[in-house]
């Protein structure tokens, strides 16, 4: 199959927009349309048709235990897409706040949903995103859609239509390149089944900022559940519906080995000691350690703030990937603001690397 490229840019009136319209028509038609997001670029499909679901499954190469977000543009679709006839205080405050925008939220599946989205388990994760390209196109569809990040399975998040072409050319039909995406790192995750609600992947919606909506509702995150997969404290899901895979240790991996230092000094250190053992090194810097690591290369720079380091990471290890290194090298970060899921997706990304792994598993919040 070709894969169609359509440019789109601007916010005014982009349901009438070519390449929307023509999405849209892919989208009703069954088939698969990748397109930017405020986090990271989604695969998309008609989440009410099971097979066109059936075909973002095959395009990713994803197990089919490993369940979709559906992504909607009209608050009213929630009742529609969930078993609620009205929506709690929770859910309601939680919308208000933080939608359009980064949060996932998981909810009791209603019965117009096709299992095959929840990997057949009987919730359902659900979105609003914060992106005119892809509110657009669900209101152009006229249908909610269906959308993992759109690169194969295991691999790093797209955050360019240019990563999702590496990963994905000629196995959908149409991307939609609004861009490099805002955010860089996946939406949160957040578990509305449980009691009290649990945060099942960290991501672009901080937990201060959920933990302060909760607490004006009287209602806590469970103390101690961060990293819950990789804390020792809790069982690893081995169940053939995984709660939440994204939470697996070996997700976006790069091809490289990543180690993760604790400061500069580590890391140079470590770049002397790899280099000396003939290892090709490439760092992964903020903008401040740019003088220390002079005259090192590869380097990519991520930037200054939490913000600059979600949004370039997955650009950063892909274009290390590509400069063919053996090893990358990065120093950790605080596990406040994003920098949670910016930690978590390190962590999971050095999952090659037995040594962090380790670090990993003895790591206490
Ligand atoms: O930012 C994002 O969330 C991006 C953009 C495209 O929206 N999407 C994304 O999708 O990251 P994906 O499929 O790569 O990750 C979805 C995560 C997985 O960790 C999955 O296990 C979890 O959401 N998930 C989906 N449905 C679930 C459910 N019913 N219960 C628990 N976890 C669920
Ligand atoms: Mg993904």
């Amino acid at each position: 199959m070709r894969t169609e490229r359509w440019q789109i840019e601007g916010d005014a009136s982009l349901e009438e927009h070519p390449a929307i319209v023509r999405a849209a028509q892919v989208i009703r038609a069954g088939g698969l349309v990748a397109f930017p997001t405020e986090t990271v670029y989604g695969l998309g499909a008609n989440a009410l048709d099971a097979r066109a679901v059936a075909k973002i499954y095959e395009a990713k190469q994803r197990p089919l235990n490993d369940p979709l977000i559906v992504h909607i543009a009209y608050l009213p679709d929630l009742t529609d897409l969930t078993d609620l006839a009205d929506l709690p205080d929770l859910t309601q405050e939680l919308t208000r706040t933080f939608w359009p925008g980064p949060l996932t939220l998981v909810l009791p599946r209603g019965p117009r949903v096709p299992p095959i989205i929840s990997a057949g388990l009987d919730t359902i994760a659900v979105r609003m995103p914060d992106h005119p390209v892809a509110q657009a196109l669900i209101r152009a569809s006229g249908v909610p859609i269906a959308a993992p990040s759109a690169n194969r399975f295991g691999h790093v998040s797209p955050t360019t239509a240019q990563h999702v072409l590496d990963d994905l050319d000629g196995r959908i039909d149409l991307v939609l390149d609004g861009g490099p995406t805002h955010i860089g790192v996946e939406s949160t995750v957040l578990d509305l089944t449980a009691d009290p609600p649990r945060i099942l992947r960290p991501g672009g919606t901080t937990r201060e900022r959920i933990e302060a909506v909760l607490t004006q509702l009287g209602k806590r995150l469970p103390i101690g559940d961060r990293h819950p997969i990789l804390n020792p404290r809790s069982p690893t899901p081995q169940s053939s519906a995984l709660p939440s895979p994204g939470m697996l240790p070996s997700h976006y991996a790069p091809q490289a080995e990543l180690i993760i230092c604790r400061d500069i000094g580590e890391m140079l250190a470590r770049h002397s000691a790899l280099a000396g053992r003939h290892k090709k090194v490439g760092l992964l810097i903020l903008e401040n350690q740019r003088a220390a690591c002079e005259n090192l290369y590869p380097q990519f720079v991520l930037g200054n703030t939490m913000n600059d380091v979600a949004r370039n990471l997955y650009a950063g290890l892909r274009a290390l990937d590509s400069a063919g290194v053996d090893v990358i090298l990065v120093t950790d970060v605080p596990r406040e603001g994003l920098g949670e899921a910016i930690a978590d997706r390190l962590v999971r990304a050095a999952t090659n690397n037995k040594m962090e792994r380790e670090h990993a598993l003895n790591w206490q919040p």
